[in-house]
């Protein structure tokens, strides 16, 4: 799939940006932990991700003028497809490529024949649980101390939608 769109970003920029998704590979690896790392404070390990690669697990890139600039893992089995991992780099959020994505990710899991889609989120992430809220996902559950803080543990959402 690929996009060439002018985004206007939340605060007014316009940002051209040339993107496309395509798979993961173990290449890619190198890129995709440094913004692993930028992005989470408890960021998955790389051996997390080559496990995830070494199972075929859906996993995709965002790529921008040969660059990784995100990334998203998801399992699909037995009518039923789980997001693990949606990130964007810091330096192009809020233009419309999680959402990009996340659309990807679901056309993708139909193709798959997956019915439903089911993720967790952290309880204080605004912004994706916003991104998730206004593409037809629904909270079914909440895991209590399901992640850790820096001091204590905090709830996951856990959300879901039809396909
Ligand atoms: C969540 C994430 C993937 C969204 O990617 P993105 O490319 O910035 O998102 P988009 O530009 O497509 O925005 C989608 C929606 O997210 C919300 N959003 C995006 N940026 C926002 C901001 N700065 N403030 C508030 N809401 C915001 C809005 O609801 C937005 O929809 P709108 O533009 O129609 O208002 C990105 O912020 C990210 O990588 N975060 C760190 C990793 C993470 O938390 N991943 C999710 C784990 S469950």
């Amino acid at each position: 799939m690929r996009n060439m769109d002018d985004f206007s970003g939340s605060d007014g920029r316009a940002l051209s940006v040339d993107y496309h998704f395509r798979k993961m590979s173990e290449q890619d690896l190198a890129d995709v932990l440094a913004i692993e790392r930028k992005s989470y404070e408890f960021p998955w390990s790389e051996k997390i991700f080559q496990d995830c690669l070494r199972v075929n697990y859906h996993c995709y890139v965002i790529e921008s003028v040969q660059q990784v600039k995100g990334y998203a893992v998801m399992t699909v089995a037995a009518g039923e497809s789980h997001i693990l991992n949606i990130c964007v780099d810091e330096s192009l959020r809020g233009f419309g490529i999680g959402r990009s994505m996340l659309a990807h990710l679901v056309d993708h899991a139909r193709n798959h024949r997956a019915e439903m889609m089911l993720l967790e989120v952290r309880a204080s992430n605004k912004v994706a649980i916003d991104l998730y809220f206004s593409s037809d996902f629904n909270e079914i559950g909440r895991r209590n101390g399901y992640y850790p803080l820096k001091n204590g543990r905090e709830d996951a959402l856990i959300l879901g939608r039809i396909l």
